[in-house]
């Protein structure tokens, strides 16, 4: 609900462009002297949105190609509108809802988010959405429900990149009751103000921002509530790269490359790496971890 969370970027950390770009000289001025002692201690790199422009042409989107390309120039062929969630298992209102329908009982509100992929790069987006929470709650999650499975769209005469066998489609995911539940975890339905492009998983995806990227699944059309860990394509794909969990983790290597760091996306000065904070910098919730050993449930 709007003003319920506030845990978003503050206006502090989202910085103006006048005041990025005058940062970036006084940085351009310090890269003689030792730039690299900056952001040592892992925190948080500079957070300014992500141009339209980059956050709608480098893209992961296997459906419609494995180039990062790919989607912005194929994804125009989905068709998105009308559109409809299915959901079902362990709730009181199963049933095909009509995205409209959806929208016209939540509140949208916008989320400036980082975005940090597994394959160490990130982004910073300025998301449009609503907690999941209000939609599980409209459908009424059942007290046996401990995970929830979600769905992308089957469409091959759309979707060409599901006519090879690249990825086990469609592509799933899923998150633990309390994950999906978190006041961060949204399903968003643009960017900018605009409706989501295609490329980014139009019209309805999750986002959950401590996590690699890959558990933000695109164009949804089904949530089924469980009371068992789902399966999920990465995982189901290569189990030791990649974990049901999946939180954004310094300490946690990929087996192929370090997870210490990150490519900022479109930084200009800051395309060096910067540190990747714990939980991509969303410390409010590790408490959803407590006890458990983040490097066995990676
Ligand atoms: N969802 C579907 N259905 N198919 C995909 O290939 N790629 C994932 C995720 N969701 C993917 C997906 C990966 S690896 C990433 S990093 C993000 O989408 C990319 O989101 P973006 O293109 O909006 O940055």
């Amino acid at each position: 609900m709007a003003g319920r969370w506030k845990n978003t970027l503050t206006e502090n950390e989202v910085t103006s462009e006048a005041d990025f770009l005058n940062r970036r000289q006084i940085m351009a001025g310090l890269a003689g002297v030792g730039l690299a002692g900056i952001g040592g201690a892992a925190q948080a790199a500079p957070l300014q949105p992500n141009s339209w422009e980059e956050i709608t042409s480098y893209n992961n989107y296997y459906e419609f190609g494995t180039g990062k390309d790919d989607p912005s120039r194929n994804a125009h062929t989905l068709t998105t509108s009308p559109w409809t969630v299915k959901i079902d298992g362990m709730v009181d209102k199963p049933g095909d809802y009509d995205l409209d329908d959806i929208l016209s009982k939540m509140t949208i509100e916008e989320r400036i988010y980082r975005f940090r992929c597994v394959e160490a790069w990130s982004m910073v987006v300025p998301w449009d959405g609503f907690e999941l929470a209000d939609l599980l709650t409209l459908a009424g999650v059942q007290s046996g429900a401990r995970y929830v499975a979600f769905e992308t769209l089957y469409r091959p005469e759309e979707m060409p990149g599901q006519k090879a066998p690249i990825l086990d489609w469609p592509y799933v995911e899923g998150l633990r009751l309390d994950e999906a539940m978190h006041p961060l975890t949204i399903m968003a339905t643009g960017i900018y103000g605009k409706p989501m492009p295609n490329q980014n998983g139009a019209p309805l995806r999750l986002v959950v921002p401590w996590k690699y990227g890959f558990k933000s699944i695109k164009s949804v059309v089904r949530i089924t509530l469980t009371d068992r860990q789902p399966p999920t394509t990465w995982n189901k794909t290569n189990a030791r790269e990649y974990g049901f969990y999946s939180n954004v983790n310094p300490q946690v290597d990929h087996p192929r490359w370090s997870q210490a760091s990150e490519r900022r996306i479109g930084s200009g000065l800051f395309s060096k790496r910067v540190p990747t904070p714990m939980f991509n910098g969303y410390d409010e919730v590790a408490s959803l971890y407590g006890g458990m050993d983040l490097k066995k449930n990676f």
